[in-house]
This record gives C-alpha cells, sequence and structure tokens, in this order.
C-alpha cells in the first residue's frame, strides 16, 4: 500500500489513505505525524477498531492521560481507563457518556489545565443520520489573519481558561460556578505562543465562556475576547467533517479548536477518545 495524504479543500486538514493504522512501521508513523504537523487535523477512514486498537493508535503520538471524569461521575470505559465516551446514549436510565446531543461550543480540550492534552483521538462507533458534524479551525491562520494592531495589543498577554464548564456547557464534576472569570477555577496560559514542534505561533483561546484576560477590568477583558474570538472562528479558516461509523479523526490541541453540532436527541452517537499528554513545558515554550 502507498500512503497518500490528501488536504481538506479548507484551511486545514487531510485525509490519509493506504495505511494499515494496526500495523505501522516507524517509517509510516513518522510521514503520518509530519502530516499531521503540517495539517493539524487527520482523518482516517473505514476502520474497524477495537479499544485496545485505539489506544495502541493513539499511543504512537505519546503517553496517554486518564480521561476526565464524565459528567455522570463515572469515570472511564471499564478495563481502558485512558478511554473517554462521547455519547448522548442512555442506558438503564443512565448517559454512558458526556456532552449529550446538544451543540458542543468552540473549545480546545481540557485547557483549564496547566498542562493540557497536545493531541486527542476520536473514533466514531454510531453516528446520527444528520447532524452532529464537527468543525476545527486553524488557530495559526486564526493568529496570523489578525489584525496587526491587534497582534501587537495581544502578544504578550495571558488568558484564563476557565474549569467550571465543558464545551457542553455542562458544570464539571466538583465545582460551583461563581459567574466571575476572575475567581473561577482555571489556568493562565499565553494567548499566542510558538507551537513546540512547528515553531509557528497560534493563538491560544481554550472557551469563550468565563475567559479572562489577566490584568484587565472585567469590561475591557470582555471586549477584547469578543473581538478576538470574532476574528478567530471565521469559517474561512475552518474545516467542517460530516462523521461516518469508522472515521478516527487525531487533531493537535496546541494549534487548533473544534466544536460540535447539534443532532437529534432521539438519534445515536457514540464516539471515543483518547487524549496525548502534553506537559507546560512543551505546551507552553517561552515566546
Ligand atoms: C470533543 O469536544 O472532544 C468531542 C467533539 C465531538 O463530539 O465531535
Amino acid at each position: 500500500m502507498t500512503m497518500t495524504v490528501k488536504p481538506m479543500d479548507a484551511a486545514l486538514g487531510a485525509e490519509v489513505i493506504g495505511v494499515d493504522l494496526r500495523a505501522l512501521d516507524d517509517e509510516t508513523f513518522a510521514a503520518i505525524h509530519q502530516a499531521w504537523l503540517d495539517h493539524q487535523v487527520l482523518l482516517f477512514r473505514d476502520l474497524r477498531l477495537t479499544d485496545d486498537d485505539l489506544v495502541s493508535i493513539s499511543r504512537r503520538f505519546g503517553d496517554l492521560d486518564e480521561a476526565p471524569v464524565q459528567e455522570t461521575g463515572r469515570r472511564f470505559v471499564d478495563g481502558h481507563p485512558e478511554i473517554y465516551v462521547v455519547s448522548n446514549v442512555v442506558q438503564d436510565g443512565v448517559a454512558i457518556g458526556s456532552l449529550g446531543s446538544g451543540e458542543a461550543v468552540w473549545h480546545t480540550d481540557m485547557s483549564y489545565l496547566p498542562d493540557p492534552p497536545k493531541a486527542s483521538a476520536l473514533y466514531a462507533l454510531e453516528v446520527p443520520p444528520r447532524g452532529g458534524d464537527t468543525s476545527f479551525c486553524s488557530m495559526y491562520a486564526a493568529w496570523e489573519e489578525l489584525p496587526a494592531p491587534l497582534q501587537r495589543r495581544v502578544e504578550h498577554l495571558r488568558v484564563k481558561h476557565d474549569g467550571t464548564y465543558n464545551s457542553g456547557g455542562y458544570v464539571r464534576e466538583g465545582v460551583t460556578p461563581t459567574g466571575d472569570p476572575r475567581t473561577s477555577p482555571g489556568t493562565f496560559h499565553p494567548l499566542v505562543y510558538p507551537h513546540p514542534e512547528t515553531g509557528r505561533r497560534a493563538l491560544y483561546l481554550g472557551r469563550r465562556r468565563n475567559a479572562y484576560i489577566e490584568g484587565l477590568p472585567l469590561d475591557d477583558s470582555n471586549a477584547l475576547l469578543d473581538e478576538i474570538w470574532a476574528h478567530a472562528t471565521r469559517e474561512s479558516l475552518t474545516w467542517r467533517h460530516r462523521w461516518r461509523a469508522g472515521d478516527l479523526v487525531v487533531w493537535d490541541n496546541r494549534c487548533t479548536m473544534h466544536r460540535r453540532d447539534a443532532f437529534d436527541p432521539a438519534a445515536r452517537r457514540l464516539m471515543h477518545r483518547t487524549q496525548i499528554k502534553g506537559d507546560r513545558r512543551d505546551a507552553f515554550p517561552a515566546t
């Protein structure tokens, strides 16, 4: 088989064709890794992965984080502490996963932590007939296309990434919302930083809700964040993925954001996700 990388007709994303992800030699993985750095998000189609397969493919990108606690307090898939379930499916009255069927707003995974995962891999087991598409946004392009005066204004600022809500709008396990981003739980990260592997500068925004720019009065912080977000999430900077069961998408959290469309709550959507560890030094090198 010859591996082909087919870029999407969009600001980011590529499909990789002609590889057997369950039998990757080092040379093929190096080519996949380079394609991932070049295109920020990779799509592999028509797979039939077990949870073990998903874990071992994800491990090629680095060590894995343990899955966060689900909204229900449930921790992870039995026997697979690295797998997080994204699903609206309810079994015996209990949600088996997180994020329900509503919109998941633009975000970068787990950025409220000091050491957010550098990458995420999402594998589709069941998808609804319509809706539930996932869009990705290039944070390189978001930075590069920011008007120069705005670039100068924000390049040395830090933004607080709120830890109160997840992207589905649900309050995280064990958190009591304060409604004030200055006092809510979260982590300050640089708004702009060089990607540790490519050296390209990217905006790092996390989530809009409850975000706060260090040192500014709250109204000024909100106004500046709204301005940056309006630029960063323009459709021209995005790629929208319509899922099929058997799709695996691997994205780089250091230079992308993503969001998910709502879908019919009566339809089933079941995805398994892994996350590849970052560490603070690796994720946020000196600017
Ligand atoms: C996520 O935000 O990690 C999940 C996105 C999706 O459900 O498509």
